[in-house]
This record gives structure tokens, sequence and C-alpha cells, in this order.
């Protein structure tokens, strides 16, 4: 039997606008590794769209196979099997690649977790590597918009480690791993879509 497809609809509202932006950054034939694939709609998107890129995604343990119904459903070939993959995890199940793209992370994860996965890309990318990371952010402490400081006051009270992190803790953290910020688009939805590279 075939895998269910889960179904998001703020994906199948963001991943036009996500595609692109990152059309223009993932240019070179290479793999992108996407962590926190969720429903497996934005791998299906983009590697479709992207014919000269392998899209890796990846969840957590447990959450890995969430992208398996509309993966299998699209067959297409530049789309590999997700990997199990804690960004918390001391060993991840790839040594080295070539991107990487996460989309609405970086407020689930507890901002241990975000440290972890800068670092852990960062370990694992050469320089000129990039990192597009999608989400609601928020900047000098001020959110952009008045949804997203109801939203990030519902998952702090929802569980204490999430919440909408602020560029300039990010922006202090990529330059301790080795990243710096080439871009910062805004998007749809007082979304941003940050593009990191590896230095
Ligand atoms: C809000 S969902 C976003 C899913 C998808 N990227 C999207 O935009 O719809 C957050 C995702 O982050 C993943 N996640 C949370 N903590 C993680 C961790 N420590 N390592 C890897 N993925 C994690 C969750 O399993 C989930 O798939």
């Amino acid at each position: 039997m075939a895998p269910d497809k889960l179904f998001s609809q703020a994906c199948e509202n963001n991943k036009q606008p996500i595609l692109e932006r990152i059309r223009d950054t993932f240019t070179s034939p290479g793999t992108i590794l996407e962590i926190g694939s969720g429903t497996g709609q934005h791998a299906v998107h983009f590697a479709s769209a992207l014919p000269h890129i392998i899209w890796q995604p990846s969840d957590r343990p447990g959450a890995s196979g969430h992208c398996l119904g509309w993966i299998s459903e699209s067959a297409l070939a530049n789309i590999r099997p997700p990997l199990e993959l804690d960004v918390a995890s001391a060993s991840w199940p790839v040594d080295s690649v070539d991107g990487a793209f996460s989309a609405n992370t970086a407020h689930i994860m507890a901002w241990e977790e975000v440290q972890a996965m800068f670092a852990g890309l960062a370990k694992r990318m050469s320089s000129g590597a990039p990192f597009c990371l999608y989400g609601p952010f928020s900047y000098g402490g001020k959110h952009t918009s008045d949804s997203n400081r109801q939203f990030d006051r519902h998952l702090r009270l929802q569980a204490s480690h999430m919440g909408i992190r602020d560029m300039d803790e990010l922006l202090k953290l990529a330059e301790q791993v080795g990243f710096r910020l080439e871009s910062d688009h805004e998007m749809p939805a007082n979304n941003r879509l940050l593009v990191w590279r590896k230095l």
C-alpha cells in the first residue's frame, strides 16, 4: 500500500514563493540536505523544479517517514529516501552536503537545537555553500507583525523551548560557527527567506 500523503496548507501556499527565491541560490548541481522535511510537499516541489539538484529530505526519528507519501507518488529520480536526522544528535547520517534548506524549524527547535543545526551544517559544508532558512524571525527583539507576536506567544505557551528566533541572535550564532548572511528576503505572510553562506 502506498504511504499516506500528509498535507499542509501552509506548504501549498509558500512552496512557489520559496522556489522563486531558492532557484537563484541552488544553481549548481549537487546535493541539498533538507532539515525537518515534514510532509514532503517542499521536497517534491523543489526537486521537480530543480532537476540539477539531488534533494535529500530528513527529519527526526519518528517523523522522517512523514514525507514518504508525496515522495513516492512523485517518482522523482532526484529525491533521495529521507534520512533520520535529529540536529541535536552527535552523529549525523551525512558527512558532507553541497547546500541546505530548512523551513519553519527554527521556532520549533529549542535554541540549543538551532545552534546544533548551524554548527552541524557548518562542519559539513564547504566554503561558499548556501543554507536557505525560511520562517518567521524578529529583529532587535521586535516582531514584524501582530500575527507573528501572537504566534510567538502561542508557541511559548505550548512549550517553553519554542519561539520565534531573533536575527541578532542568529547573526551572532552564524558568526561563531562560520556562516555569513548573504540575503534576507521578505516573503508572504510575514515570513523571511534567509540565505546564509559558509565562510
Ligand atoms: C513546523 S514543522 C515544519 C515542516 C516543514 N519543513 C514545513 O515547512 O512544513 C517543524 C519540523 O521540524 C522538525 N524538527 C524539530 N526539531 C528537530 C530536530 N531537533 N532535528 C530535526 N528536525 C526537527 C519537526 O520534526 C518538523 O518536521
